[in-house]
Parts: structure tokens; C-alpha cells; sequence
């Protein structure tokens, strides 16, 4: 928790607390709804020459993709400790962070599982851009504010969740084991993002002009976390180029997600707040736009996968 609070983050943190009936009822939700699998009852260790066989087909795009989406799950640390940081370890939010944890864990797990077992790479320089990642710690410029926590959240699981299922599809024709895997994990995804976008659905009705200023922080660059890891930029134009994610999917999210809040609607606001709304409403646009410049940009300027080394069909 938060060591000096502002006079406004308290009311912000006042707010959640107040919110906990309605959170504990999305969580619940979520609990009702969800489908708890684990890592072993989708990955056989007595399957693994088969899968290293299968494996053998599977292209560069979608090697790169994993490897991208391995990474980026594997950055779990990172997002435990800025809920807890932001949100507290008492109330509702606690035993979300913890369950919604532990949800996540399997996510790393099994993808890593099946790289290892697959033989989809050089594992030694996969962990090493992991431990990397790990040290280099991720500090996004909230200013302890739980409304951008929430607000980041509903971008990213979104964000996640297009990353897998898109995956999952290019993987199919070469590997029916993989997409299997990445549709369960997609599925989590989606369920994450319905309780943070209905979080946040709960302050903009409760507190709009501030959770339209968080919003507003967050939403014009998603910062990723994984951009400090070496090739970072490499892999994510080959996930770009290959469908999997890329500045058009973030303009989409953008504007599903205004869509869903309402902002449209949003009333009681200052002129300020109105202004506010105004500029959220033209991002869905300007996002698209300067998505088309990097797409035509990264076309005439392809970044293969050259010096990526833990990617055994560059070697
Ligand atoms: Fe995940
Ligand atoms: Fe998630």
C-alpha cells in the first residue's frame, strides 16, 4: 500500500473499498463462470516425441509469437506486485490478486511446458531474455492510482487474450495440441478482461470525471511490458506482420472499450470532463491512423528474425 496518499487517492481508494460488495459479485461471476484446467491434464509428458515431431512444421511467425506470448506472461511478477501495490491486500482486491495469480501461473506453465517438450527452442536463450525481463522490473507512470491499474488491465488482458486466439488459429494446421493449449489460455483471458472492464464500468459510473482522467492516461500508448527484453521489438513485428497482434488489434480494443463504457453518454461532467471525453472519443481514430503508418512502414522495412538465436530455424 501506498506509504503517502494524497487527499484524492484516498477518496479513489475510499471507493474501491466502498465498491467491494459489487466487486465480490464480479468475482464471483468469474468464479461461476470460469473453467479451471490445469497445465498436466492438457500436456501428456508421454507425448513429447510426437509433439517435437509436429513441432518441426510449425513456421517462424508462429515460433515467434510464442515466444512473445511466453514472454509476456511470464512477466506475472511484474502485475502481482502493481495490484497489490495499487489496490492493497484487504479487501476484495486481495483475494483477486491471489486467485487471479494463481489463474495466470498456468498460463507461463503450460507454455513454456509445451515449448520445452516440443522443442520449439533453444530454451537457455529463451530464459535468459526471461531473467532479463524479470531484472529490468516494470514501473508504469500511474502515480499510484488504482483507476489506471484497472483501466491498463482492461486493455491488456484484451490485448492478451486477441494475441492467443490469433496464435492459436495460425498454429492449427501444423498443431492441433498448441492451438488447443492457446485456446484454453485465450479463453482465461477473455474472462480477466470482463471483470476489469466491468471494474472500471463501476468508477466511471461512480467517479466519472476521474476514471475518464485515467482512462485518458492509459489509453492514447499501452505501454507492453515486455518492450526492455533484448528482440523485443523484432518479435512483436513478426507477430505484427503475421496477424497475431499488432497497432490495428489496439485500435479495435480501444474503441470496443469505449463502446461498452458508454463513454459517449457519460453525463454529470465539468467542461473539463466534457473535453476529456471529446479526446477519448477521436483516439479510436487517431490510433488507426498512425496503426496504418506503422503497417505500411514496417511492409517496406521487414524485420526478420535475424539475431533472435533462440529461434532454432534462424540458426
Ligand atoms: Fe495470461
Ligand atoms: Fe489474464
Amino acid at each position: 500500500m501506498q506509504n503517502t496518499q494524497s487527499p484524492e487517492l484516498e477518496q479513489k481508494l475510499g471507493l474501491l473499498n466502498e465498491l467491494s460488495p459489487a466487486i465480490e459479485k464480479l468475482i464471483a461471476r468469474h468464479i461461476e463462470q470460469r473453467n479451471l484446467w490445469f497445465p498436466a491434464e492438457l500436456l501428456d509428458a508421454d507425448e513429447r516425441d510426437e509433439l517435437a515431431q509436429r513441432a518441426r512444421s510449425l513456421p517462424e511467425s508462429v515460433r515467434a509469437g510464442l515466444a512473445l506470448n511466453l514472454l509476456t506472461e511470464e512477466g506475472l511478477p511484474h502485475f502481482h506486485r502493481l495490484i497489490a501495490q495499487h489496490t492493497g491486500e484487504d479487501s476484495a482486491w486481495g483475494y483477486w490478486n491471489n486467485m487471479w495469480t494463481a489463474e495466470e501461473d498456468r498460463h507461463g506453465c503450460i507454455l513454456r511446458d509445451y515449448a520445452r517438450d516440443a522443442k520449439v527452442f533453444d530454451m537457455l536463450g529463451l530464459e535468459k531474455l526471461q531473467y532479463e525481463y524479470l531484472e529490468a522490473g516494470f514501473n508504469p507512470q500511474w502515480h499510484s492510482d488504482p483507476y489506471r491499474l484497472v483501466a491498463y488491465t482492461s486493455l491488456q488482458e484484451k490485448a492478451t487474450q486477441l494475441s492467443h486466439a490469433n496464435l492459436a488459429r495460425l498454429a492449427a494446421p501444423h498443431e492441433p495440441k498448441l492451438q488447443h493449449i492457446l485456446s484454453r489460455v485465450a479463453a482465461d483471458e477473455s474472462r480477466h478482461h470482463k471483470f476489469y472492464r466491468d471494474t472500471f464500468a463501476l468508477l466511471l459510473e461512480a467517479d466519472p470525471e476521474r476514471a475518464l482522467k485515467a482512462a485518458w492516461a492509459v489509453m492514447p500508448k499501452m505501454i507492453m511490458p515486455g518492450h526492455t527484453i533484448p528482440g523485443y521489438r523484432q518479435l512483436s513485428d513478426i507477430a505484427h506482420q503475421a496477424g497475431i497482434y499488432g497497432p490495428r488489434d489496439y485500435a479495435a480494443i480501444v474503441s470496443q472499450l469505449l463502446d461498452t463504457w458508454r463513454i459517449a453518454t457519460a453525463n454529470s461532467l465539468s467542461s473539463s470532463g466534457e473535453r476529456l471525453r471529446e479526446k477519448l472519443l477521436e483516439l479510436p481514430e487517431r490510433i488507426h491512423k498512425l496503426a496504418e503508418l506503422v503497417t505500411a512502414r514496417r511492409s517496406k522495412d521487414p524485420s526478420p528474425a535475424q539475431g533472435l538465436t533462440f529461434l532454432p530455424s534462424t540458426a
